[in-house]
Order: C-alpha cells, then structure tokens, then sequence
C-alpha cells in the first residue's frame, strides 16, 4: 500500500493536514533533545521527512531512517540528496521488529505516524528499548481523536469522508485513504498506549496532545537499567 500512494504521499499530507504534519514533525524533534554528533534513528521514515527536519535542525547529528516501502525510500533518498544532507542522512530498507542496528547505538528515535501500522507494534518497541542507549529519549507521533465535543464532530466528519475522498481522488489507490480513520479507529487510546510503551522498558512516558488531540505525541525515556 505504501509503495503505490508513495508518489502523491507528501503532496497529501500537506494538503490534507493544511500544513500542520510538519509542525508536529517539528515538535516530535524538538522533544529528542539531540546533543552533538549523536545518532537519530527515524523508524518508518517513509519519504524521510522528520530525518530531515531533524538533520536541518541538528548540524551536528546523523539520522539513520529506516523503512519497509522501498517506493517511499527512493522519494526520501531524493529528497535527501536535494537538501545537500548527504551522507549525514542515511537511508536503509528494514522491518521496525527486526532494526538492523546493535544494541545501545541511538542516542533517541522518532516514529512519525508508523507505529499504527507496524503489525507487531510491541516487537518494535521492544527493538527499541535494545537499540537505544539507556536514558535515551523516544518521541511517536500518532493521531488520536480530539476530545472536545463540537470539534470531534466536525473532525470525524472530515476524517471519515472528505479525507478519504480527498485521498482516492489525488492518490488514485482505492483503499488506503480509508485504511487512515479505520486504523486511527483501532488504535489504543493514549492512556492505554502509555501503559503498553512502559511495559518495554520506558519510565517518564506521556502523551502529549497535539491540535485538540488529532494527534498525539507520546514521549519516553529508555530506562537506565
Ligand atoms: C504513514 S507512513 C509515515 C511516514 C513518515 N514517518 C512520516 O512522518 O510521514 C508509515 C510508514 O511506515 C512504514 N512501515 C509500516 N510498517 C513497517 C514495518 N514493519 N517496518 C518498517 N516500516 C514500516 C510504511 O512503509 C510507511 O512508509
């Protein structure tokens, strides 16, 4: 599915997000607190974006992104080389339950918008508890659904329909822009999300919401034992 909508995937999240996807980038990148000439693992890079803000944003710091969607990878390999970011950005094709990287080799690791769709999500998370040095810090951004009752109305309505309409239209794939709402839909809610990253070994989890709770940003810290 990520191959065949990889084409139009950045032009969608912008559109459909009115900009805001990377905000939220940014601020997933703000919370890793990277230090100099440390090493960011971004899971489920897709075309790389929160890499590359975060390799912008650091000058100093190597972004290893890693993703299963080889269509996805080629997009953000160019885009990588276009921003001149070369090798301090690498990409690598891999299963987030399976991170070809040693034990204790990332100083922090950002997810933005993958988690929800990795099909053993407790593996990776337990991959990443072992590739993270101890008291390294994790930031996953995922969507939620806003609390507030006009808005989550409003909102529900424009996730339900418009956007996937929207999707179909521009990205010309049947299903995927359904498969957002009804994964979001399934995924746990935020408390419950805390309790299953805590359970692989991470202390000062929180959630933190983002635009009313369309998105959440869960941070932890990798334990120091
Ligand atoms: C919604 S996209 C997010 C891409 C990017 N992080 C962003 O912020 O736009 C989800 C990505 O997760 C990848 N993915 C899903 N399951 C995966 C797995 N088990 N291992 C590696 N990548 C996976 C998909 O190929 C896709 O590129």
């Amino acid at each position: 599915m990520f191959d065949a909508i990889a084409p139009r995937y950045d032009l969608l999240n912008r559109v459909l997000s009115a900009g805001l996807d990377q905000k939220w980038r940014q601020r997933a990148v703000s919370e890793v607190r990277l230090g100099p000439s440390q090493r960011l693992l971004d899971l489920c890079t897709g075309t790389a974006d929160l890499g590359i803000a975060a390799a912008r944003r650091h000058p100093d710091v190597s972004v290893f992104g890693i993703d299963f969607s080889g269509a996805m990878l080629r997009l953000g390999l160019e885009k990588v080389r276009g921003a001149r970011l070369e090798p301090r950005v690498r990409l690598v094709r891999g299963d987030a339950t399976r991170i070809p990287l040693a034990d204790g080799t990332c100083d922090a690791v950002t997810i933005g918008f993958g988690i929800r769709n990795v099909a053993e999500p407790a593996l990776a998370l337990a991959e990443l508890a072992r590739v993270l040095k101890p008291a390294a810090r994790l930031a996953i951004l995922e969507f939620g659904q806003p609390r507030i009752p006009g808005i989550r109305t409003l909102y529900s309505w424009y996730f339900r329909y418009l956007l996937p309409a929207v999707g179909k239209l521009v990205s010309h794939h049947q299903s995927a822009y359904s498969y957002l709402p009804a994964s979001v839909g399934t995924f746990p809610p935020p408390a419950e999300f805390v309790k299953t990253i805590e359970s692989h070994g991470f202390v000062n989890v929180r959630a933190v919401s983002l635009t009313f709770g369309i998105v959440y940003l869960y941070i932890a810290d990798r334990s120091s034992r």
